[in-house]
């Protein structure tokens, strides 16, 4: 994840991972373009890390962010469980790249569909998620923002060790 500033708050924290991962999957997917046969390992350490970052994106949204909404914002329950059903469908694709390994046609395609289901996440959160918690007095941003700081920080360290 790229350095965040500790003043950010919830929305502004997680829309920062949206734009980091989706630089990602742009730069991923120039090279499939450009340089398909020379650029595998590129793709591959590429994919590694847009796979990694989701992933750690992904939880601390449910270890964190989706509980406090859920809580605050009895109307976001159904918005919430799509939001969650959305995050499985990201992490079976997560799980294929993985598995795969290597970048080659397969995992283009895969890093592809993901991208697709990323953007629809980013949209969700974007144009309902993020203005209802903004909305909702009882939601403290930046208390939120904190939380999820200090989580993320914790998970990259765990990434970055094992
Ligand atoms: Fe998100």
């Amino acid at each position: 994840m790229p350095q965040i500033p500790d003043n950010k708050d919830a929305c502004e924290l997680l829309d920062a991972d949206h734009i980091a991962v989706k630089h990602l999957f742009v730069e991923y997917a120039r090279l499939a373009t450009a340089a398909p046969d020379d650029s595998a390992a590129d793709r591959t350490a590429l994919a590694l890390k847009i796979c990694a970052e989701l992933t750690v994106h992904a939880q601390i949204e449910e270890e964190i962010f989706y509980p406090a909404l859920r809580e605050a914002l009895p109307d976001a329950g159904d918005l919430l469980e799509e939001a969650e059903a959305e995050h499985q469908e990201a992490k079976d694709l997560i799980a294929q790249i993985q598995a795969l390994g290597q970048a080659d046609a397969e995992m283009d395609a895969l890093v592809a569909r993901l991208n697709g289901a990323i953007e629809h996440h980013v949209k969700e959160e974007r144009d309902e998620l993020f203005p209802k918690a903004k909305a909702a007095p009882e939601v403290d941003l930046v208390a939120l923002g904190e939380q999820l700081r200090q989580r993320q920080a914790e998970l990259a360290g765990q990434a970055a060790t094992t």
